[in-house]
């Protein structure tokens, strides 16, 4: 993936700074409100853009794929490209048939003709398997758990499957965990760097959702692909903390309101956006 033509052709598709003005194509806005999700027009039009920057040769892969309204908008006009998107199912309550028939049916709208892989399933499990992706990935979209650990593992446990240079894209980034997450990361792992930021300027910016983070990656040579320490951190993941995570969620619809302010509360400082410290994070992820 040439991330540097990604980067200058953001100019054409914007009419100004991507920060502060709508993408110039009204098709992102449509989407958003045609197709019910967590992502934003202006991250609608840089996914997309990216999907059409990607050689056919390599594979793009995302991660939380909710009822489809990110894949759905980086498909467009792509039916050359080859996506992956994995879903465990997990989040909102999804563990009905509803929201796969959902997604089923947004992905018939948008997506018909398209070459689209649908894993469900745990992503830290899906992506360690051999041969999981037939093909180097070139643009990478997480949008799954948002946890200090998710985040780090999020980089870490794709690494090895990433073409030699690659574009990561990290929903929700504004977040102080994620940059947390990242400069951890980042501190033991060469050949990546935060390229471009585009953070809310809200709880859920109309154009940036929770903020977008572009990350390069650039392969260093003669590194080994894993790391123990990630490889002990991705069993944990997948092992005790997806049992927690599961219980938790069954839970959360019995427990009573002023115990989830509790937890808001508790998750507030870590979600924060700009002076909105206090306010209590969204239900997202
Ligand atoms: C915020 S939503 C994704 C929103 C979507 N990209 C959109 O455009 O609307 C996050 C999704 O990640 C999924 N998820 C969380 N942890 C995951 C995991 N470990 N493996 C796969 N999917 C996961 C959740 O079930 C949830 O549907």
């Amino acid at each position: 993936m040439d991330t540097s033509a990604f980067f200058a052709r953001l100019e054409a598709a914007f009419p100004a700074d991507p920060q502060d003005c709508d993408p110039i194509d009204p098709q992102w806005q449509t989407i958003v409100a045609d197709v019910s999700g967590f992502t934003a027009r202006n991250e609608l039009a840089v996914l997309n853009l990216a999907a059409t920057c990607m050689p056919s040769s390599e594979a793009y892969l995302e991660v939380g794929t909710y009822k489809g309204r990110s894949i759905c908008a980086a498909v467009q006009n792509n039916v050359d490209k080859r996506f992956y998107a994995v879903e465990n199912f997990l989040e909102f309550g999804m563990a009905g048939q509803l929201a796969r028939d959902e997604l089923t049916s947004n992905l018939e709208r948008y997506a018909a003709g398209s070459d689209i892989r649908l894993v469900e399933g745990d992503c830290f499990k899906f992506m360690s398997r051999p041969g999981a992706i037939d093909r180097p990935v070139g643009v990478y979209f997480y949008d799954g758990e948002h946890t200090l650990l998710a985040h780090y593992l999020a980089l870490a446990v794709v690494e090895p499957l990433l073409a030699d240079e690659a574009l990561v894209l990290v929903d929700d980034a504004t977040w102080p965990m994620v940059g947390r997450a990242h400069a951890l990361f980042m501190r033991t792992h060469p050949g990546w760097r935060v390229q471009a930021t585009w953070d809310a300027r809200q709880v859920e910016d109309p154009r940036w959702a929770n903020g977008l983070h572009a990350l390069v990656f650039h392969r260093v040579a003669d590194r080994p692909r894993t790391r123990r320490v990630d490889e002990v951190l991705r069993l944990y993941e997948t092992g005790v903390q997806r049992h927690l995570n599961k219980a938790a969620w069954r839970c959360a619809a019995h427990v009573p309101e002023p115990a989830k302010d509790v937890v808001r509360a508790f998750m507030a400082r870590s979600r924060a956006i700009g002076t909105d410290a206090r306010r209590p994070p969204t239900s997202k992820g």
